[in-house]
């Protein structure tokens, strides 16, 4: 269990909230508007410092506040159970405090490291549809924590992008400087998709296997593409773009354009499975990146599935539930109507249910008819 106690104060409607005691499986309930996605925006901050729902910061505190708090016991490799705070505020100039064991800590890479999220919500089918951004950020989560080398490699490879972008939009180029640069780029992305591809063989299978478990789906295929041809080396192709590049002020391939390529039956998969499809599909990469997390690196991961029985049939949530069940890592269930999915855990599952109305939460006892 990575996370044993959370208080929260000034996010959105919950002004002071606390959820305590949490158990692997924790499952929030209440009416529209109750305060339930705002527990997971809560959980979310303190593993990137920010909302998965919006970047912006001024929604996300109360409006009746100046700043908003979360704040747990997080289980930290090697360390035990140590306070994680994390407070962001509504002024612009105030920067956001974070505090890891009683120490701030500047860079929101730390608390990823130490609490990784993934979040399965209403914006799951961006996964699918949405741009290449969204499932790069997926694949890079994935990259991050197994790969410590990865994270500063990607700083450098973003940092000299930018250099070489600006060299490309200025109007008289100097070539000698911008051969270092794309010498510079061309090395760390080199680095880069050699990380990525070898992350995203160790999921293919994973991922197929978790998809088995949840969905029949014959034919389903997972591709990677780094950004530039798979044949051609980058340099390459950066030379013979040179003329292009120069006209359109930026550079044409690279590892910032890389995607995975989701495909079923020869289409795009988000133009012909139908929603609870792919959901499921979303779920399944999610979950596998989850298993692929313990498998390589021992460690847990916190699951935060908002509205789980949303576009679902009981036999898919039941599907879905035993999934994350085994998965042995702690997870946060919303939904409306608990009794939704009370029959959809094992036996021996350790459950705390919270009622949430109004932005208060109460820990619930349940008591199932069956
Ligand atoms: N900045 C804010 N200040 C106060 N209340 C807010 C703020 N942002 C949203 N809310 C309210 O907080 C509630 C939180 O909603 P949400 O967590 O999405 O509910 P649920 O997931 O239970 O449907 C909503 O009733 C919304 O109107
Ligand atoms: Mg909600």
């Amino acid at each position: 269990m990575l996370i044993k106690r959370l208080e929260v104060t000034g996010i959105r409607n919950l002004r002071s909230a606390s959820l305590n005691p949490l158990s692997s499986i924790n499952v929030l309930y209440g009416e529209n508007g109750a305060g339930k996605t705002s527990v997971l925006e809560s959980i979310h901050l303190l593993s990137s410092a920010r909302s998965f729902r919006s970047h912006k910061l001024k929604p996300l505190i109360n409006s009746e506040m100046e700043s908003c708090v979360a704040f747990a016991e997080i289980d930290i490799p090697g360390a035990g159970y140590q306070p994680v705070g994390v407070e962001r505020f509504k002024s612009p100039a105030t920067p956001g405090i974070i505090k890891i064991a009683g120490q701030s800590v500047k860079s929101a890479a730390a608390l990823a490291e130490n609490l990784p999220v993934q979040v399965i919500s209403s914006d799951t089918f961006k996964l699918l549809e949405g741009s290449p951004s969204v499932r790069r950020q997926f694949l890079d989560w994935g990259v991050f924590h197994v790969e410590h080398q990865f994270h500063p490699v990607w700083k450098n490879t973003q940092r000299c992008l930018k250099q070489r972008n600006s060299l490309l939009r200025h109007g008289r180029i100097d070539d000698q400087q911008l051969a270092v640069w794309t010498d510079e780029f061309v090395g760390l992305a080199r680095q880069l998709d050699g990380f990525r591809a070898h992350y995203f063989q160790q999921l293919v299978p994973v991922f197929e296997q978790t998809l088995a478990r949840l969905l029949g789906l014959e034919g389903l295929s997972l591709g990677y593409y780094r950004g530039w041809d798979k044949d051609t080396d980058l340099a390459e192709v950066l030379a013979a773009n040179a003329i292009r590049e120069k006209e359109q002020g930026h550079t044409s391939s690279g590892p910032h354009r890389a995607d995975l390529k989701l495909r079923y039956q020869s289409a795009s998969a988000a133009d012909i499975l139908s929603r609870g499809q792919q959901k499921l599909v979303v779920c399944a990469l999610r979950v596998a990146q989850g298993y692929l997390l313990s498998q390589l690196t021992g460690r847990s991961c916190v699951y935060l599935v908002d509205d789980l029985p949303a576009e679902l049939d009981k036999k898919h949530r039941l599907a879905l539930c035993a999934l994350l069940e085994e998965l042995k890592c702690q997870v946060f269930v919303t939904c409306v109507d608990h009794k939704d999915i009370d029959d959809c855990w094992s036996e021996q599952a350790a459950i705390s249910m919270f009622h949430v109305e109004h932005g208060v939460i109460n820990a619930k006892t349940i008591t199932t008819s069956s």
